[in-house]
């Protein structure tokens, strides 16, 4: 069942059907360049078909090594940067009470899930050394490289944590390793020492292996439904994938992004009302950063809370330069229900709201930002999700990616590498080199 669908009042104002039908043909190129495997890139195009070539003995591995970790520790570390941790970020946090890390371990019926590797702060990894100290961890180390600097130098610290608490046999009990199937330093270290392995499929990038082991054995832990998951994906795989620009809103939305770029809107705000979508807002910034960004080209892609940031970046994007189009997230169920109760005395003014559910209220005030915003020149492009399950957010994740890659196509780059991250790798191992000396 289609749950997730654009809702276009909010550009109509900003592209005609002229502009429409210009971009129709790059998206229709886009298409066969994915199809045909002829795009740069070519090489990468594993993520399409991970949902349609689900490896069910792969799955049932995935399970068990959650359960056995759901056993074995009080605090389960996620070792990975950029794709490798943002995608699982992301889709736990929506799964996940607002306050899961707090609730005591019976309500939350998981281990507390904690992402590291993902900064060189000492601060973050003393405390994180510290926090862990006393409790039962089992960590899974994500890279697909195998060597990445960050989530490298965490696990050599909590590889020794884990070997000086339950020595080098029963911390092999406890290193879940995900990466490169026959080569790298961690592949090589997974080999030797025995650590159960998960595989990342050479033809699947970082920021396009959420569906991999990489997103979900560490959503397998949190108690999220992940057949459920792939089998949203691959709905969306097949509705996302017609060549039909009239039916396929993941390809509308593509073009309609690029129209707006060209037309001088080179900022995209990926908004949602859900504090909860904080990490699948930074899971789209860097699928689509990374992806865009490239030969002096590409939508900056950033994000916004409301109705949390209407109160700090509310003006710039009511009334500042005009170069910004928003893309909001709507939900439109929410099941937590909870309403203004009506008070006697009215002292705070609310009883008009008397009885009205929260979820009401944020509605209006999204409905009426839409309004604020398009009215004050930013295009609104409203995605709509049905309500919050597995299934959808299963769709949700291959729409972005479907539609990173053909808009990554129309605007000419390679939407699969990354050369410019190489940059400061290159300085920065230059200088911790010349210290060593
Ligand atoms: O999308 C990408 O390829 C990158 O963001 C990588 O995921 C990130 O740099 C981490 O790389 P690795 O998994 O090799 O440690």
């Amino acid at each position: 069942m289609k749950s997730i669908s654009l809702d276009l009042h909010g550009v109509s104002e900003f592209i005609n059907e002229t502009d429409m039908e210009l971009m129709k043909d790059k998206v229709y190129k886009a298409h066969d360049m994915l199809e045909n495997k002829s795009g740069l890139g070519s090489n990468m195009l594993g993520w399409l078909k991970l949902p349609e070539n689900r490896n069910d003995e792969e799955i049932k591995r995935i399970k068990s090594a959650a359960e056995k970790i759901k056993k074995q520790a009080d605090v389960f570390v996620v070792v990975g940067i950029g794709g490798s941790y943002l995608g699982a970020k992301a889709i736990i946090d929506i799964f996940s009470n607002s306050f899961n890390n707090l609730l005591s371990r019976e309500d939350r019926k998981t281990p507390e899930i904690i992402f590291a590797g993902n900064t060189l702060s000492a601060k973050y990894i003393r405390n994180l050394v510290e926090y862990i100290k006393d409790k039962d961890v089992a960590i899974n180390v994500i890279s697909k490289s195998g060597t990445t600097l960050e989530p490298a130098i965490t696990f050599r610290i909590l590889r020794e944590f884990l070997e000086k608490k339950y020595g080098i046999t029963g911390a092999a009990q406890r290193i879940y390793v995900t990466t490169d199937e026959r080569k790298g330093i961690l592949h090589d270290i997974a080999i030797k020492q025995e650590y159960e392995m998960f595989v990342i499929p050479d033809d699947v990038g970082g920021r396009y292996s959420v569906l991999t082991p990489v997103g979900l054995l560490p959503m397998a832990v949190a108690n999220i439904d992940i057949e459920d998951i792939l089998d949203g994906a691959l709905f969306a795989s097949h509705v996302f994938n017609q060549k039909d620009i009239e039916i396929n809103d993941c390809y509308k939305y593509a073009a309609i992004r690029n129209i707006l770029y060209q037309k001088g809107k080179s900022i995209e705000i990926l908004a949602s009302y859900e504090p909860s979508f904080q990490y699948f807002i930074e899971w789209f910034k860097q699928l689509f950063g990374e992806s865009e960004g490239k030969e002096n080209k590409g939508i900056y892609p950033s994000g916004a809370l409301f109705t949390t940031d209407l109160h700090s970046m509310g003006q710039l994007i009511q009334e500042g330069t005009r170069n910004i189009f928003e893309t909001v997230i709507d939900i439109a169920i929410d099941r937590s229900f909870i309403q203004l109760p009506a008070i006697k005395d009215n002292s705070d003014g609310l009883n008009y709201l008397a009885d009205k559910d929260i979820d009401y209220i944020n509605k209006q005030a999204f409905l009426g930002t839409v309004k604020a915003h398009v009215d004050g020149g930013v295009p609104n492009i409203i995605i709509q999700m049905e309500d919050i399950t597995e299934y959808n957010v299963g769709q949700l994740i291959y729409f972005f990616e479907k539609a990173c890659a053909i808009s990554g196509y129309i605007l000419g780059v390679n939407p699969f590498n990354q050369p410019g991250v190489e940059s400061y790798k290159r300085n920065m191992m230059d200088l911790l080199k010349k210290e060593e000396k």
